[in-house]
C-alpha cells in the first residue's frame, strides 16, 4: 500500500493501530529531507463529493491541531499530507513505542521518568489552552531508548481548546474504560477541563 503525498511517497510496512476514525500505519518514506521511517494516519472514510463526513472532519481537525502544536515538543511533527483513493491522510514522525507496548518492559527508573515526562507534556498542553480528553497508554508515544525517555501525546481527534469545552455541552468522547467519573456521568462545565487529563495520567500510571 502506497501513499502519495506532496513531498514524496510512503510505503506501508506494518499496522500500528486502527480506531474509529483512522488507521495508522508505519511506512517507509522516499521523501528527501524526511525521516525514512514515518507513521501515516488515514481517514477510515473517503471524502464525500457532496456533504460532510464526520470522520474526515475529525482527521482534518486533528492535523490542524497537531500543526498548531508544532514546536511545543508535545506531539509528533506533521511531515506531509495527501489523499489515497479519496481517503485523506497525514504523515508524521514515528516513535518506536507507546506506554501500552513499553511501560511494563521498562525498568522502574525509566518507567518513572516516562510518567514524569507524560505529566510535563500534559501540563504544557494545558498551558497552551488545550485538553486532550482521551489520555490512555496507547495514546502516549514513547522512545524509551532516549535518556530521559522521549514522550509525546498522539490522537488529537477528541482534543479541544479549553474555552470550547467550557462553552459546549458534553458530547460523547473519550474511551469508556478511561473516562473520569464526571465525564461518564455527563456533567458539564469546568470539571471537563484539565481534570479530565489528570485522571487519564493517573490511569496511565496504574
Ligand atoms: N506518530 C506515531 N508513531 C508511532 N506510533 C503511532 C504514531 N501515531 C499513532 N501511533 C500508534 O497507532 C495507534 C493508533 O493511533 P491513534 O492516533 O491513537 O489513532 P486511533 O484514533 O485509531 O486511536 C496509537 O495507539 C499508537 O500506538
Ligand atoms: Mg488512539
Amino acid at each position: 500500500m502506497k501513499f502519495q503525498g506532496s513531498r514524496g511517497s510512503y510505503t506501508k510496512t506494518e499496522v500500528l493501530g486502527a480506531g474509529s476514525f483512522g488507521n495508522v500505519y508505519a511506512a517507509r518514506s522516499d521523501a528527501s529531507g524526511l525521516p525514512v521511517v514515518v507513521a501515516v494516519k488515514v481517514s477510515k472514510e473517503p471524502r464525500l463529493e457532496s456533504g460532510r463526513s464526520a470522520v474526515v472532519e475529525a482527521l482534518r481537525d486533528e492535523v490542524t491541531q497537531l500543526r498548531q502544536l508544532e514546536g511545543s515538543g508535545n506531539t509528533p511533527r506533521v511531515l506531509d499530507e495527501g489523499e489515497r483513493e479519496g481517503h485523506p491522510f497525514f504523515v508524521m514522525e514515528r516513535l518506536p513505542g507507546s506506554l501500552r507496548s513499553d511501560l511494563e518492559k521498562m525498568e522502574m527508573g525509566v518507567r518513572l521518568a516516562a510518567l514524569a515526562a507524560l505529566c510535563d507534556r500534559v501540563a504544557e498542553l494545558h498551558e497552551l489552552g488545550r485538553v486532550h480528553r482521551d489520555l490512555k497508554p496507547s495514546n502516549v508515544l514513547v522512545d524509551a531508548e532516549q535518556t530521559p525517555p522521549r514522550v509525546l501525546l498522539c490522537d488529537f481527534s477528541t482534543a479541544r481548546l479549553l474555552r470550547q469545552t467550557k462553552q459546549s455541552t458534553m458530547s460523547r468522547v473519550g474511551t469508556e474504560d478511561f473516562l473520569p467519573p464526571e465525564a461518564a456521568l455527563r456533567v458539564t462545565g469546568d470539571s471537563l477541563g484539565p481534570a479530565w487529563d489528570v485522571y487519564g495520567c493517573g490511569l496511565c500510571a496504574r
